[in-house]
C-alpha cells in the first residue's frame, strides 16, 4: 500500500506540473486506435481499471501516460476508510495481487470536487467513468439509496457510470447480482439517471454493470435479461476473484480478490460468453489479467470492444498503456 500511495503522489505530481505532462505524453504517445462507444470517443480501447485511482487524484497523469479512459472509485456515498491494513499483497512470481481493501475512499462529494479541479468535463483527453458501490454499514436492502445518492452528485462529472456489485471486499455485496435484487437496484439507478437527463436537459448517462468472475453462466444470463430489460449500456467483465484457481492462485494465500495473470482466463471466459449469449449487441469491457498484448488482444478476441487493467501496470510498469495501444494499432485484428 506505501508503494501505491508512493505511485499516487508521483502520478498527482505529473499531473499538477505542466511540463511534466508533456514529458509523459511525449513518451507515451500512442498510435491513434480510436474506439466509438456509447456516443463517447475513446482514442485508444486500453482503459485503467476502478481501484488505483479512488477518488480521482490523478486521472490526467493516467491520460497523459496513454490510457484510452480512466474509470475512477469505487465511490460511496460518504468517505469510509476501509479495512485494516495490511490490505494489499503482491506475488510476484505468478503476476498477481490479492486485496481486500474494503472501498477505502473519500466520499462523493469530495470526489466530485476533485473531478471538477482535476479533469473537468469538456477539457478531458480521455473518458472518464465513475464506478460506484454501497457503503460497509447499509444494509443490502437499501444498497440501491447508496447507488442513487452517490450518482445524484457524480452525474454531472461521469461520461459513464460503472454500477459495482462485484466486489467481494464489501460483505454480500456481491448478492447484489442476484435477479430478486439486480432487478429493483437497476430501476432506481435508471429511474434517477431519467429524472438527471430531464433536469439537465441533456442525455442519459450510459450505466455499465461491474460483474464478478465467480458467477455461474446460468445466472450470467439472468443478468443479461435484467440489463436488456432496464437499457443497461455495457457490461464490465470482470472484478477480482475469490476462487484460487489452480495450481497458480493457490500460492496466493491471503483473503481477499484475486487479480492479475491467475485471473486471466476466467475473465476471458466470461467475456466470451457474453458476447456469443448477447450475439455481439452488448458492448463489454474486458478486465482481468491483461498483461501484455497478447493478453489484451485474447479479451478483444473474445468480444470485448474495449479493455482495462490494474495490476499490469504494478507489474509492467507505468508505460503498458502506451506499449498495448500501440501494438494493438499496429496488429489490427492480429493481435498475438
Ligand atoms: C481493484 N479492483 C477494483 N474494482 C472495482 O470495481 N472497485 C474498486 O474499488 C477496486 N479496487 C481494487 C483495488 C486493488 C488493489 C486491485 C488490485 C483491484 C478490481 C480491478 O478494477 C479489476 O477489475 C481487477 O483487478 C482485474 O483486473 P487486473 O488487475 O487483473 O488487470
Amino acid at each position: 500500500e506505501r508503494a501505491h500511495r508512493l505511485a499516487t503522489v508521483s502520478l498527482r505530481l505529473v499531473g499538477k506540473v505542466s511540463p511534466l505532462r508533456m514529458l509523459a505524453s511525449l513518451f507515451s504517445r500512442s498510435q491513434p486506435a480510436p474506439v466509438r462507444l456509447f456516443g463517447l470517443d475513446f482514442p485508444n480501447p486500453i482503459g485503467l481499471a476502478a481501484g488505483m485511482d479512488k477518488c480521482a487524484e490523478f486521472p490526467q497523469s493516467a491520460a497523459a501516460l496513454g490510457f484510452g479512459h480512466i474509470e475512477i472509485g469505487t465511490v460511496t456515498p460518504k468517505r469510509q476508510s476501509g479495512n485494516p491494513r495490511p490490505r494489499i499483497f503482491r506475488y510476484p512470481s505468478v503476476n498477481a495481487i490479492v486485496n481486500r481493501m474494503g472501498f477505502n475512499n473519500d466520499g462523493a462529494e469530495v470526489v466530485a470536487a476533485h473531478i471538477a479541479h482535476n479533469y473537468p468535463k469538456g477539457k478531458r483527453p480521455s473518458p472518464l467513468g465513475i464506478n460506484l458501490g454501497k457503503a460497509k454499514n447499509t444494509a443490502l436492502e437499501r444498497a440501491a439509496e447508496d447507488y442513487v445518492a452517490s450518482f445524484k452528485i457524480l452525474a454531472d462529472h461521469a461520461d459513464y457510470v460503472a454500477i459495482n456489485i462485484s466486489s467481494p471486499n464489501t460483505q454480500d455485496l456481491r448478492n447484489l447480482q442476484e435477479a430478486e435484487r439486480l432487478d429493483p437496484l437497476l430501476k432506481a439507478i435508471c429511474e434517477a439517471n431519467d429524472d438527471f437527463a430531464s433536469k439537465m436537459e441533456c442525455r442519459r448517462v450510459p450505466i455499465l454493470l461491474k460483474i464478478s468472475p465467480d458467477e455461474s453462466f446460468r445466472s450470467l444470463d439472468r443478468i443479461l435479461e435484467l440489463v436488456y430489460c432496464h437499457g443497461i449500456d455495457g457490461i464490465i467483465a470482470t472484478n477480482t476473484t475469490v476462487n484460487r484457481f489452480d495450481p497458480v492462485g493457490e500460492h496466493c494465500t491471503e483473503t481477499g480478490g484475486l487479480s492479475g495473470a491467475p485471473l486471466r482466463q476466467r475473465s476471458t471466459e466470461i467475456v466470451r460468453y457474453l458476447s456469443k449469449a448477447s450475439e455481439g449487441r452488448l458492448p463489454i469491457i474486458g478486465v482481468g489479467g491483461i498483461l501484455d498484448a497478447a493478453s489484451a488482444g485474447e479479451k478483444l478476441d473474445a468480444g470485448a470492444s474495449l479493455v482495462q487493467l490494474y495490476s499490469g501496470l504494478v507489474y509492467k510498469g507505468p508505460l503498458l498503456a502506451r506499449r498495448l495501444a500501440r501494438s494493438l494499432a499496429y496488429r489490427g485484428s492480429n493481435w498475438i
